[in-house]
């Protein structure tokens, strides 16, 4: 296919704006509505945003949209898609839906009809009396209803894009790689100045920016779902994979430490930064935070630290604020980013942020507390 399409990147509530400045950085032009980010782009977009994209949750192919009140406009507007021009003839395409806010509330209903008119669609270009076999790639259609106005897409990802393929081990309360990612590009740290998280977990944080510093494509090590659509041509992914590899710095030397009060923790950062090729890259130790030492100047702490969410935990967390607020004190040179579900983080820190961001860690509210220091 040589025309243009028109793609989706889909982001969490709050990162939208993030997901639209990496689209642009890979060249396209961006609108963000809320929960995404629609472009146009030629079809080798497909190959590059997968494995470009740090912040977007997923690429979907945007097919079509419309306003619909009944079922019989939802059939004969589905139908009217080109489908025939990204579904292969026996291709697989589940269907799936959800519907807010409009009159066509039935979901599993939406799903069947989408379906049925898909099916007819194809039957008819490729020729089928009966069913469509459905024996070939997988096309994972959605409808998405909103105030009456459907949008349907096929995604072109497969997993999420948060996985990156190098988490092989976790803790209680991890970061999903896509905000981890997100919290490094919303600071302005580059890769020679220091970076450390002293609550790094599973190592998402200390992770992501090893991959940010060394230009290094965060899908890298994964597949998706488009790798098989025949109408992406071969060299479409060959091209993006060589960009890949030319755009990556490896030379990139890097200065980022992880810290945790668990040593079960850093065991587990050490192995998923290995499986991410990243080993010698970062520095691992076990360190409760209030035993923070900073030797240099100009550094970055990007941290998760506990919410004390849970009943009898939240002294300590606050405990564990005021600790970190008094060291970092003595550090007016380095930038401080944390995200924390707390409110009355900035009375225990003992600062007011300079900014602050709402984000949802899954469910979860949050804040991101944004110090900006005074680099010298
Ligand atoms: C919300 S989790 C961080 C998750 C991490 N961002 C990830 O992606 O896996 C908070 C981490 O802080 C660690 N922690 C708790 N109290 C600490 C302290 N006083 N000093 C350092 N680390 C602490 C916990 O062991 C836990 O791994």
């Amino acid at each position: 296919m040589s025309q243009n399409i028109t793609l989706i990147a889909t982001a969490a509530m709050g990162l939208e704006s993030v997901v639209a400045s990496e689209v642009k950085q890979l060249g396209y032009e961006a609108n963000v509505e809320n929960g995404k980010v629609i472009f146009n782009a030629p079809v080798s977009a497909i190959p590059r945003c997968n494995l470009w994209l740090r912040s977007a949750d997923r690429v979907k192919l945007h097919v079509g949209r419309f306003k619909t009140e009944t079922f019989d406009d939802l059939f004969e507007a589905t139908k009217a898609l080109p489908w025939e021009n990204f579904i292969t003839e026996e291709g697989k395409f589940p269907v799936s839906g959800k519907s807010v806010k409009s009159t066509l509330h039935s979901v599993p209903d939406c799903q069947a009809i989408v379906k049925k008119a898909i099916a007819e669609k194809l039957k008819l270009k490729y020729g089928f009396a009966g069913n469509l076999p459905e024996t070939g790639g997988l096309y994972k259609v959605e409808v998405a209803i909103h105030k009456d106005d459907a949008t349907l897409t096929i995604d072109t990802s497969g997993s999420g894009l948060h996985k990156r393929g190098y988490r092989i081990g976790q803790g209680d309360a991890p970061l999903k790689e896509t905000l981890a990612a997100a919290l490094i590009m919303l600071t302005n740290w580059k890769p020679d100045y220091p970076l450390i998280d002293p609550f790094c977990g599973s190592g998402t944080i200390p992770i992501e920016a090893a991959l940010i510093g060394q230009n290094i494509a965060p899908g890298f090590n994964r597949d998706f779902t488009s790798e098989d659509w025949k109408w992406i041509k071969n060299r479409y992914w060959d091209e993006a994979f060589e960009e890949v590899e030319d755009k990556a710095n490896y030379s990139q030397k890097l200065n980022i430490t992880g810290y945790d009060i668990d040593h079960r923790m850093i065991e587990i950062s050490k192995e998923n930064a290995t499986e991410a090729g990243l080993g010698d890259l970062i520095s691992w130790k076990q360190m409760q935070a209030n035993d923070l030492v900073l030797r240099e100047q100009n550094g970055y702490l990007i941290g998760n630290p506990p919410y004390g969410q849970r009943i009898g935990d939240k002294e300590a967390a606050g405990e564990i604020y005021s600790e970190l607020g008094k060291i970092m004190k003595k550090h007016p040179t380095w930038s401080i980013y944390i995200l924390a579900a707390f409110d009355a983080f900035e009375q225990k820190f003992g600062q007011k942020a300079t900014k602050k961001r709402k984000l949802f860690n899954g469910f979860i509210q949050t804040n991101y507390y944004q110090y900006f220091g005074r680099k010298q």
